[in-house]
């Protein structure tokens, strides 16, 4: 299953079922990471479908992911917004995790807002806290295994895509306009995605932190290769949800994960107003 490839046909069928329900063509994607579900009501929704009934989108196994495409209008953007995502861990492919992106891609997006909930590995961190993420660490990526294994789809982009700006920085600019204006506090820094399911150790954590990982995450770098491999533009945001601890001092739970969540839905979705707004 996890060597599974995904093909331009299944692409297709997915895009040709979504697409037949829209009404309009969107132009930003919005992917809703672990106990950010709520910015979703910020939506004015025009078609809600469950991902259980598009062909070949990941199921969600996990408590805190809904699992529902939702088209509408947001700050006057025709949005397409995941409520919820799948993971590698769960047992799926990379490829099939990254599929929706594929669909938006097919859809016309043009920009991706992903968010999701990360471990603070930087001492400066705090739970709640937003990082805007300049950069990532892929590190399955790192030894093959990655969303672009297989064929490539060359109708999306080439063979060896360049991720020397995998995070736009003209959109992390305004980002970092709307936060200041908000007065939100936040950082920026670099993601490291690991494929889970259990939390890091504390030597794990202190290898992180010595490779220059800001947060650590089980998501988003698989979406972001694809969608940078198909052209989309990248604003990549991790709410802070934990600390990652070196000490092995107490426990990293999901539900502080899900609690985290609550105080950052307000953070996030003001900023992604705002980014909308200036779009
Ligand atoms: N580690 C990995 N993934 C996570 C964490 C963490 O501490 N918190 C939220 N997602």
């Amino acid at each position: 299953m996890n060597v599974e490839h995904v093909s331009l046909d299944m692409i297709a069928e997915s895009a040709q079922f979504v697409g037949q329900q829209l009404t309009t063509r969107p132009r930003v994607g919005l992917v809703l990471g672990s106990g950010l579900n709520a910015l979703a009501e910020a939506v004015e929704a025009e078609v809600i479908l469950y991902y259980s009934d598009i062909p070949h989108f990941p199921n969600l196994t996990v408590a805190g992911h809904v699992g529902q495409l939702i088209a509408g209008q947001l700050e006057g953007q025709a949005v397409l917004v995941m409520q919820g995502r799948a993971h590698y861990y769960e047992g799926y492919s990379l490829a099939r995790v990254t599929l929706p992106i594929r669909v938006m891609q097919m859809l016309g997006i043009e920009s991706l807002v992903i968010t999701n909930a990360a471990g603070g590995l930087n001492p400066a961190f705090q739970p709640g806290d937003v990082m805007l993420i300049r950069d990532h660490i892929n590190v399955p990526g790192m030894a093959g295994l990655h969303p672009l294994w297989g064929p490539n789809l060359a109708q999306f982009g080439p063979r060896f895509p360049d991720m020397s700006r995998a995070y736009d920085p003209e959109l992390r600019r305004l980002a970092r306009e709307v936060a200041i204006a908000a007065k939100i506090p936040f950082h920026e820094g670099v993601y490291v995605f690991l494929g889970g399911p259990s939390f890091e150790t504390p030597a794990e954590i202190r290898l992180l932190r010595i490779v220059g990982a800001d947060a650590v995450g089980m998501s988003t770098a698989p979406e972001v290769t694809v969608a940078r491999h198909g052209g989309t533009r990248v604003l990549g945001i991790s709410g802070i949800a934990n600390v990652a601890l070196s000490e092995g001092v107490g426990e990293t739970t999901h539900e502080e994960v899900l609690e985290a969540g609550r105080l950052l839905v307000p953070r996030l979705e003001t900023i992604v107003r705002g980014v909308l707004q200036k779009l």
